[in-house]
């Protein structure tokens, strides 16, 4: 843990360790379960991390039957207008990009699944550009009595309730920077809270 984050922190959920076996773990039934090449997308900001260690250990991974996937790279920025009715997720990508994954098997990588509204939309919204099949894994599912009832075809750790940063999940941006997944405590939620 970082000095600048040692008084912020409650407690260390998932230690880096436990995360990086349970990504070479996904990583190796993503392969076995793979049809053919696949494009990766990363949800940018959150997914990166999560993101950068999947695709590395899919690079890494031969099956026993020595099985290997082709793999394509893409990043999505979504830009999430939950508070308005609507709750419209807004794509970075171009009509054009958007176009490019019309019959491709498609893996969409994200961070984490808490109400599941972000996940929805941005499945209904690629499901338009007739991709021949789009699979989630999200290294996280939190337990929440908001969730939508989204539930991802690769899982990394279901998690209680708590707000969680570390591992590229952020707080007002901040602990990012951070490889554990832990929970933030109050002081933490102080000190880097948004200053105007
Ligand atoms: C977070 C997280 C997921 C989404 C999950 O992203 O990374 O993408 O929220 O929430 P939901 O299931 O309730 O929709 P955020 O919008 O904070 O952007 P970031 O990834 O850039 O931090
Ligand atoms: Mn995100
Ligand atoms: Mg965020």
């Amino acid at each position: 843990i970082p000095d600048h984050y040692e008084d912020a922190l409650s407690s260390v959920l998932i230690p880096h360790g436990v995360i990086m076996d349970r990504v070479e773990k996904l990583a190796k039934v993503i392969v076995q379960e793979s049809t053919g090449p696949l494009v990766v997308c990363c949800v940018l900001k959150g997914g990166h991390q999560f993101f950068a260690d999947l695709v590395n250990y899919i690079k890494k991974n031969v099956t026993r039957g020595g099985k290997t996937v082709p793999l394509s790279l893409e990043f999505i920025k979504v830009k999430s207008y939950s508070g308005e009715t609507s709750g419209e997720v807004k794509l970075s990508l171009t009509e054009e990009e958007c176009k490019d994954f019309a019959g491709k098997n498609i893996l969409i990588v994200e961070d984490i699944i808490d109400t599941g509204k972000t996940m929805v939309q941005l499945l209904t919204k690629l499901k338009q550009y007739s991709p021949e099949s789009v699979k989630v894994a999200s290294l996280l599912i939190k337990k929440t009595p908001l969730s939508n009832g989204y539930i991802p075809d690769y899982v990394g750790f279901s998690i209680p309730n708590a707000f969680v940063v570390g591992y590229a999940l952020d707080y007002n941006e901040y602990f990012r920077d951070l490889d554990h997944i832990c929970v933030i405590n109050d002081h933490g939620k102080q000190k880097y809270a948004v200053k105007n």
